[in-house]
């Protein structure tokens, strides 16, 4: 008969075993693209729809800024276009963000999503 201890090891080898499996992807080279299909419409929208088009395009456009489409995002409010391509550094809606400044009231924005709009800025924006 074989020892109990012996079919828990078993199972926790087996548990290690699978989880090495899944964290150790291959890293991309590419720091800057982290995320799989990053882009506008899957990626990106679904955050503003949820985090800021209240305010900015529905119940009105706060700072002449409409966040629903990537055309009104690109063309930008008061200050000027809210994103910059490749440069997140110098977007000011990822600043405003990052800064929890935006939104300034209710849930702010997970890490991830955050990270998110920024590696989709640096890769350029796709649609
Ligand atoms: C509760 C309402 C509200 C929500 C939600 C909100 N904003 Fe704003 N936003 C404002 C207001 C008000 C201003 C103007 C602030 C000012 O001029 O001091 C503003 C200004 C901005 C500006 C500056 C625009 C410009 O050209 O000057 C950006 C960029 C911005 N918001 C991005 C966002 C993003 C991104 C989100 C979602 C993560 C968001 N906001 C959610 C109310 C909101």
């Amino acid at each position: 008969m074989i020892p109990c201890s012996y079919i828990y090891c078993l199972i926790l080898l087996t548990v290690a075993l699978v989880s090495s499996c899944v964290h150790n992807k291959p890293q991309s080279n590419d720091q800057f693209l982290p995320f799989k299909n990053l882009n506008y419409s899957i990626t990106i929208k679904p955050i503003l729809d949820k985090y800021c088009i209240e305010c900015h395009g529905i119940e009105g456009t706060e700072a002449g800024l409409d966040l629903r489409t990537l055309k009104s995002i690109l063309k930008g409010g008061e200050s000027g276009p809210s994103i910059i391509k490749n440069s997140p550094d110098e977007s000011l809606l990822l600043e405003l963000i990052e800064d929890q400044i935006m939104p300034p009231e209710g849930e702010p924005l997970r890490k991830k999503q955050i990270k998110r709009i920024r590696s989709w800025i640096s890769s350029g924006t796709s649609a």
